[in-house]
C-alpha cells in the first residue's frame, strides 16, 4: 500500500528512560473511528470515507525488569501476561482476554522485533468510548500500544511506522483486513482510503454530527468479512455491480462534505446501508437501531465497521440529535455523540 503522506515523526521523549533506574511510565492516545461510507467493499480495492472521532484510547507502557509482557484493560477489566509464547491471566476471563489482547501482544512484539529491544513490559489500556457501548476500539487501542512502546523505548517513529506496525497485527488478527481501522487511528481526521492507492485526507465543510448507537451485541470482523467474501464467490454479477455502486456512493460523499450537504450524506448513507444489507451483515439488533433513529428525524442512518451487531451511526441536524439519541436508547441501544477529531495519534507524556 502506498501512503501519500511524507513521514511525520511522533514526540519524542526527552532521555531514554530505559537508561533511568526509575522506570516510568509513558502514555500514548489515539482516536476512535467511525467508518461514513464504504466498510466492507473497501476489502475489495473500493474507497471508503473514514472520520476520526473525539473519543480516544489510551496506552501506558512502562519498561519491567523481567522479559514479561503484562497487559492491562481497564474498560474490560481484564489483565494478565504472556511468557514464553503462553497467556496467563490474573483477572477476567481467560478465552476472552487472550482474544483481545492478542493484537496488542503482536503489535508489540512487532515494535521490539523491528528496533531490536528484547525487554519486558507492562502496558496499561484505558478508553473514552463510553465504557457502557462495550466498545474496544480495537484498532485504535493496537495504534496507541504501537506508539507508547516505541516512545519508551525512545526510537524514532513515524506515523507511517505505527500506521504499518498496527496493520501487520491486525492482519494476523483478522484475517485480511483493509488497513483503514489503523490508518484513521494513526492519522486522525476525515480520510479517503482506498487499498491501493492510500488515502488522502478530505475537505470537510461540514460539521457532520453524528449519533453513534451501540448494539450491546458483539461481533467479529474476521467472521463478517469472511460471510461477504463467501457471498461474493457465489454471486459475483450480483456484489460487483453493488461494489461500484458503493464506489458510486463514496465519489458523490466526497462532495456533499466538501460542500456541507447535509441532506445528500443522510440520503447516500441510508443507501450504502441497503447494499451492506444486501450483503447480508446487518442484523437485528441493529435494524432496530436504525429505524428508530430514521423515524426520529434522523437525515440519514446506517451500520459502521463489521455489522453483525457492533455499532450504527445516524446523522442528524444540531437541533434532532437528542430526540435521536432517545430514540436509539428507546429502541434498546446505547447512544453517544460524536464529533471528528483532526487530531491522530500522539504522545501525550510520562
Ligand atoms: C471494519 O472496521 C471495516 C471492514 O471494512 C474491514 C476492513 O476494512 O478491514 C469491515
Amino acid at each position: 500500500m502506498s501512503l501519500a503522506t511524507t513521514q511525520v515523526w511522533l514526540g519524542m521523549l526527552p532521555c531514554a528512560l530505559h537508561d533511568s533506574d526509575v522506570h516510568m511510565g509513558v502514555i500514548a492516545s489515539a482516536p476512535a473511528k467511525v467508518i461514513l461510507f464504504g466498510e466492507h467493499f473497501v476489502v475489495y480495492g473500493e474507497p471508503a470515507i473514514v472520520l476520526a472521532i473525539d473519543k480516544r484510547a489510551y496506552a501506558e507502557a512502562e519498561l519491567r525488569d523481567d522479559k514479561r509482557l503484562y497487559l492491562h484493560s481497564v474498560n474490560l477489566n481484564l489483565s494478565g501476561y504472556f511468557e514464553s509464547g503462553f497467556f496467563k491471566i490474573e483477572q477476567g476471563d481467560a478465552k476472552g482476554a487472550k482474544l483481545k489482547f492478542e493484537p496488542l501482544k503482536l503489535a508489540v512484539e512487532k515494535v521490539l522485533e523491528i528496533y531490536g529491544e528484547n525487554v519486558g513490559l507492562d502496558v496499561e489500556v484505558n478508553s473514552t468510548v463510553p465504557v457502557a457501548a462495550g466498545l474496544w476500539s480495537s484498532a485504535a487501542v493496537a495504534v496507541a500500544v504501537t506508539a507508547a512502546v516505541g516512545a519508551i523505548l525512545n526510537v524514532k517513529m513515524s506515523k507511517e511506522a505505527v500506521f504499518r506496525i498496527s496493520y501487520e497485527a491486525e492482519k494476523i488478527v483478522h484475517g485480511t483486513p483493509s488497513g483503514v481501522d489503523p490508518a484513521i487511528s494513526t492519522f486522525g481526521g476525515a480520510l479517503l482510503f482506498q487499498m491501493d492507492t492510500g488515502f488522502k485526507p478530505l475537505d470537510v465543510k461540514a460539521d457532520v454530527p453524528l449519533v453513534i448507537g451501540y448494539t450491546g451485541v458483539e461481533r467479529s470482523t474476521r467472521v463478517q468479512v469472511a460471510k461477504v467474501r463467501d457471498g461474493k464467490n457465489k454471486y459475483p454479477r450480483i456484489i460487483d455491480p453493488m461494489m461500484r455502486a458503493a464506489r458510486e456512493i463514496v465519489l458523490r460523499a466526497i462532495n456533499a462534505l466538501k460542500e456541507g450537504d447535509l441532506e445528500t450524506l443522510g440520503d447516500l448513507m441510508n443507501i450504502n446501508h441497503a447494499l451492506l444489507c444486501g450483503l447480508g451483515i446487518s442484523d437485528e439488533s441493529l435494524e432496530w437501531l436504525i429505524n428508530a433513529a430514521r423515524k426520529a428525524g434522523a437525515l440519514g442512518a446506517k451500520l459502521t465497521g463489521a455489522g453483525g451487531g457492533g455499532c450504527m451511526i445516524a446523522l442528524a441536524e444540531n437541533e434532532r440529535l437528542e430526540q435521536v439519541m432517545e430514540a436509539i436508547q428507546g429502541a434498546g441501544g446505547r447512544p453517544f455523540m460524536a464529533r471528528k477529531t483532526d487530531e491522530g495519534v500522539k504522545i501525550e507524556g510520562t
